[in-house]
Order: C-alpha cells, then sequence, then structure tokens
C-alpha cells in the first residue's frame, strides 16, 4: 500500500484545494492530510485565516479523498509523521517547490502543479473589500502600526492625516503614503481610521471618522471618561461600524493562552491578580511634561488594568488610587487597589520609578507568574504548593505585536459580528477607571 501525505491551512476551502487532494489521493492508495492549527498558523505570520479549524477539517474530509485528517502544530512535524506513520510519497503544490526537498531521504517527494488564479489569500482579500486606511497621528507607534499593516494581508495603508503638515509630510514620504491636510480629504479616500493622536484627541477624532461612516481602530486609552466610549461604541453600532481599542495585549495569543489557562480550574479560584508595568521615561518626554494629560496611569494603565477586567470582571466594590507625584503634578507610579467580592488586585505602572513588571494571578491551588514584559505574553508559569511541580508555556508574539489586533479587526469585519477579544463593556469600564483616576487627582 503507497501512503501519501499532504499538508495546508485550506481556508475559505476552493477549487485549487480540491483539485491539490484529488491529485495526491491518485498517487497512492491512502491519503492522510495535515490540516494547520490556529495557532501554527500565527506562529508562520498567517494571521487572518477565516475558517476555525474545525470548519476547515470538515471540509478536506467533505471532499471524500482524504482516507485520515490530522493536525498540523508544528515546524518540524512533518518530519515525524513521515517516520510515524510510514509515509511513501510527500506531495505539495507547486507554490512550495524546493522547500520539502530535505525529506527526500525519507520518502520521495512531489510537487504539484498549482491550479492557476484562484488562492486563499484572493478569496479573502474578495470577502474584505473595505480595506484601505488611513492614519491618523505620526508619531513612533503609528510608525510602528505601519510595520505591523504591512504584515497582515487583506489591508492597504493609503494616507496619513495630521493637523502639522510638515510631520504629516514626512511621514507620508517614510511611509509612501498620501499626505493629506484636510480632513475631509482624508476620510473621503478610506474605508479604515488608526487613530494615533495625542490622547485626548482620541475622541473627537474618533468621532468624526465614524461620523464619516469610517471603521476604527484607536490607540488606547480610546477615551478618557466613561460617557465619551459610550457614545463612540454607540455610534459605531448605529452606524454599523466596526471600533476597536488597541490594548495590545488583549489580542495576541499568549496572553489568549493565559487566560485561558488562569480560568481553566488548575489554579483554583483566582483570588489576587497583581500587574505591573514600568518604563523610565526621560523627563523631556511628552508623557511626562503634558501636565493635563501625561503621566504613568493614562499613559500605561490600560495594560496594567487589563488581566484585571479580564479575570475579575467589571464589578468592583472598591476602588482606590495611590500616587507618587512630580513636580509639575504628574504621576510618576499610581498604584490602583480593587476589591472585588472573591478576590483582591492591584495595577501598578510608572514612568518615573522603576519596579519589576510582572503579572502574579493567585489562585486557591496554585499561581501563574508572567515576567516582563508580560504585555507582550511570550511565556509563562504555573506553580504550585510543590516547588517541583512547575507547568511552562510558550506562545509566539511577533515584532510589535500590532498585527494581532489589526487580524482581529479585520476578521470583525468580514462578520460584522463586532466581537472583539478586548469587548466594548471592557473598554468602557477602563475609561470610566481613567475618568475617576483624573478626578481623584483633581480633589488632590
Ligand atoms: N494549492 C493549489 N492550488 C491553489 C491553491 C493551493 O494546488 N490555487 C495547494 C497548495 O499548494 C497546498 C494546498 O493547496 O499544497 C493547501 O494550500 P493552502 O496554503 O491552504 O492554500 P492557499 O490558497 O495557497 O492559501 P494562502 O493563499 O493563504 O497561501
Amino acid at each position: 500500500m503507497t501512503k501519501v501525505i499532504t499538508y495546508g491551512t485550506f481556508d475559505l476551502f476552493h477549487v485549487g484545494h480540491y483539485r491539490l487532494l484529488e491529485r495526491a489521493k491518485a498517487l497512492g492508495d491512502y491519503l492522510i492530510v495535515g490540516v494547520t492549527t490556529e495557532a501554527f498558523d500565527q506562529a508562520r505570520g498567517k494571521l487572518n485565516v477565516v475558517d476555525s479549524l474545525v470548519t476547515r477539517m470538515e471540509n478536506v474530509k467533505q471532499t471524500g479523498f482524504a482516507d485520515e485528517i490530522i493536525i498540523e502544530a508544528s515546524e518540524g512535524q512533518k518530519f515525524s509523521d513521515i517516520k510515524k506513520y510510514g509515509i511513501d510519497i510527500f506531495t505539495v503544490g507547486s507554490d512550495w517547490q524546493g522547500k520539502f526537498d530535505y525529506l527526500k531521504d525519507y520518502c520521495r517527494v512531489v510537487y504539484l502543479e498549482r491550479t492557476k488564479n484562484v488562492s486563499s489569500t484572493m478569496l479573502r482579500a474578495k470577502r474584505c473589500s473595505i480595506r484601505r486606511i488611513g492614519i491618523i497621528g505620526t508619531g513612533r507607534i503609528a510608525g510602528r502600526f505601519m510595520d505591523e499593516a504591512r504584515a497582515v494581508s487583506g489591508i492597504e495603508p493609503q494616507g496619513v492625516y495630521n493637523p502639522h503638515p510638515e510631520s504629516t509630510r514626512r511621514f507620508a514620504k517614510r511611509w509612501d503614503l498620501n499626505p493629506y491636510d484636510s480632513l475631509e480629504k482624508f476620510f473621503a479616500d478610506i474605508d479604515v481610521a488608526y487613530v494615533a493622536s495625542p490622547h485626548e484627541t482620541h475622541y473627537a477624532y474618533v468621532k468624526a471618522a465614524l461620523e464619516h461612516g469610517k471603521h476604527v481602530i484607536c490607540e488606547k486609552p480610546l477615551a478618557l471618561k466613561k460617557a465619551q466610549a459610550k457614545e463612540l461604541f454607540d455610534c459605531a453600532t448605529a452606524r454599523e461600524l466596526v471600533l476597536l481599542e488597541g490594548v495590545k495585549t488583549a489580542y495576541c495569543p499568549g496572553f489568549r493562552k493565559l487566560l485561558g489557562i488562569a480560568c481553566s480550574g488548575k489554579i483554583g479560584a483566582i483570588r489576587n491578580v497583581e500587574a505591573c508595568f514600568t518604563k523610565l521615561e526621560n523627563p523631556q518626554t511628552r508623557e511626562l511634561t503634558d501636565e493635563e494629560y501625561g503621566g504613568s496611569f493614562l499613559e500605561l494603565g490600560s495594560y496594567v488594568l487589563l488581566p484585571i477586567l479580564k479575570l475579575f470582571g467589571l464589578e468592583y466594590d472598591e476602588l482606590r488610587f495611590e500616587s507618587i507625584w512630580g513636580e509639575n503634578g504628574l504621576d510618576l507610579f499610581t498604584k490602583v487597589s480593587f476589591r472585588y467580592p472573591h478576590g483582591l488586585a492591584t495595577a501598578t505602572c510608572g514612568l518615573g520609578v522603576k519596579a519589576e513588571g510582572r503579572l502574579l494571578i493567585a489562585g486557591t491551588l496554585g499561581y501563574i507568574v508572567v515576567e516582563a514584559p508580560w504585555w507582550k505574553t511570550s511565556y509563562f508559569e504555573v506553580h504550585y504548593e510543590d516547588p517541583n511541580k512547575v507547568e511552562k508555556y510558550t506562545e509566539p508574539y511577533l515584532a510589535a505585536g500590532l498585527r494581532y489586533e489589526i487580524s482581529d479587526f479585520l476578521a470583525q469585519l468580514g462578520t460584522e459580528k463586532n466581537d472583539f477579544k478586548l469587548t466594548r463593556q471592557e473598554s468602557i469600564a477602563m475609561a470610566a477607571i481613567m475618568e475617576a483616576f483624573r478626578e481623584a487627582k483633581e480633589r488632590g
């Protein structure tokens, strides 16, 4: 019996996939098809796969060509599968020509002619007709976003707007974009706005973008008042537009996995969460000189609030702020303490005090620790009473990590579900806490 194996994502199953499987089956007597997991696709930079693993496996099964369907979860698995299943022929499409020649020592390698003019990438692009993105703001984060946007298919950076024409021109030249000095013209040429302007301008820009019928990705904090955040989401919903707050940690695979493990019962009931993020800033930067909108909490608060709101929810009994203030009245270091019905939490952040930037989640059976930079979660450990028992988890976190929120955003555009990994309610709760902090600061 000749055993054949092939692999693929098989997203949005199409005729190219069908013909590949048909010919793969004809090469032998028994065909094994490996279908990639979401995590594996993410790790190799394929971020906007539309169909779930279950759907993709079902579609392969429906062809009737596969005698066995397996899951491909990691690099290097092909080699071990060939040995494990006693494979005679490994086959893939001709787009991979030469890439798997290293397997020739173990079995025959056959590259089948790829079917012309069809691919999952093309089908995804067709589904996602809304994809010209315009950038508002030209700071560091906007540059990082440009790099990341290029790593995700289905999105096309178009133009940039900033009220300062010189900055706009410089940014446009650097990233090969159209510069705009009029917001009206800018909105007319785009489908999606990415708002990366100073914090206090987010609300007005997001509102304007939504009112012009544009979907929006907004840097954190979306708004500094609860009512403003709510108004923006209501406006998006009424116009059937997608609005996403870019707290990048919320969308990255490692943090998603961490939440899953924390809530799985492994560490029992969660009783305490401590999140800390400090970043020593040059005292001359906007973050430490803008007396109205600078300071540690407005800058870093979204990150440290995230795990607390995710793990304990939005209904806390008590909230308390304590800060170390600089001479200009900005908080150099802030601690927010929460009391929940069944637990405690602290969110700590600093721009002028350095501390160990850890995330600790304590439960009745054990605890989870994520060392800095936990906000780019790629590794964490689960510990128990027995110090010898430690479980270790790793997940990819690629480059600046904004690609995860961009791909989540694109996936939502297709479905109109607005069901983001950072929910509307969580974004509104964060704005409410920012507002409470600013009120407490006013009161002294
Ligand atoms: N394939 C093919 N003809 C096509 C598209 C895919 O023969 N027009 C083959 C690939 O070479 C591979 C298998 O089908 O052996 C699964 O490919 P996959 O990567 O899932 O599909 P693509 O359409 O190439 O996906 P993408 O656009 O995301 O790369």
